[in-house]
């Protein structure tokens, strides 16, 4: 399957886990890419990844919570390729706390990556994804669609992110631009790891987020967020599709 041939796509998350993976499968699907991310080292590799099956590849160290950065990387994406066809949100943190002890600024931080930073790279690239009646993939989570256990930043920033999708799916509709959202859980990468647990977690309450089938890797996701940014989703706008193993079915 090419069906990205011509096409480019602007990845943030770039770096590792499901950023990485969507990266590799739009390269492999005839993409050119500007990918972004914090940790440079591993964005070189997915450059490198990117390049074996291809692929033009623009990469740069962008924080997703700095408009000027991300502007800047947008702009530079549409000099070097002369279009934006695919926007992918996919850079993100976690951190699961108890409820009464996360802090206001811990909240924020969250609130400013998750949310603030998909909002800022929407902003940014709407006007050149106007121009190619492209598509826009936020990455979400099972956390906007069911409580997680001490995930109160988390999940109210993810249930941001599914609210924006869908305001963005309404408003800008009819002038072609989709906007689309993908809901992982238990997929494994870096972020799923150990050393996410808060202090003394109740087991019971962790167990509502196992999933019913084995974890799977990251390229689940990838297959799932090429398909909603491909004309195979030509007709789905506004939707959320989970890639939980059926964790919330
Ligand atoms: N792994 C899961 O089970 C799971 C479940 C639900 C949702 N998600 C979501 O999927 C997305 C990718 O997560 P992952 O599992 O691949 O994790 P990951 O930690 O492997 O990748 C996240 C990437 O985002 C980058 N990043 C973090 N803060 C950034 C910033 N300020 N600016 C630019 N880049 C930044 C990191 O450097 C990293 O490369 C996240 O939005 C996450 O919330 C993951």
């Amino acid at each position: 399957m090419r069906r990205f041939e011509g096409r480019v796509a602007f990845v943030t998350g770039a770096a590792a886990g499901i950023g990485r993976a969507t990266a590799v499968r739009l390269a492999s699907e005839g993409a050119s890419l500007h990918l972004i991310d914090l940790a440079e080292e591993g964005l070189a590799e997915t450059a490198r990844l990117c390049r074996e099956q291809g692929a033009q590849v623009a990469h740069a160290r962008c924080d997703v919570t700095r408009e000027a950065e991300i502007r800047a990387n947008v702009q530079a994406c549409v000099e070097r390729f002369g279009r934006l066809d695919v926007l992918c949100n996919i850079a993100g943190i976690i951190l699961l706390q108890h409820f009464d002890r996360i802090t206001v600024d811990q909240f924020r931080k969250v609130l400013e990556v998750n949310l603030v930073g998909t909002f800022m790279l929407c902003q940014a690239a709407l006007p050149h994804l106007l121009a190619t009646r492209g598509a826009i993939v936020n990455t979400s989570s099972t956390s906007a669609l069911a409580g997680l256990p001490y995930g109160s930043a988390y999940g109210t920033s993810k249930g941001g992110v599914s609210a924006l999708t869908r305001t963005l799916a309404v408003e800008f509709g009819k002038k072609g631009l989709r906007c689309n959202a993908v809901n992982p859980g238990s997929i494994k990468t870096a972020m799923s790891g150990q050393g996410i647990m808060p202090e003394s977690p109740d087991m019971q309450l962790m167990a509502r987020t196992m999933s019913l089938s084995k974890p799977q890797g990251p390229e689940v996701v990838a297959a799932v967020i090429a398909m909603l940014a491909s004309d195979d989703g030509i007709h789905i706008n506004g939707e959320e599709i989970r890639v939980d193993g059926g964790t919330l079915a």
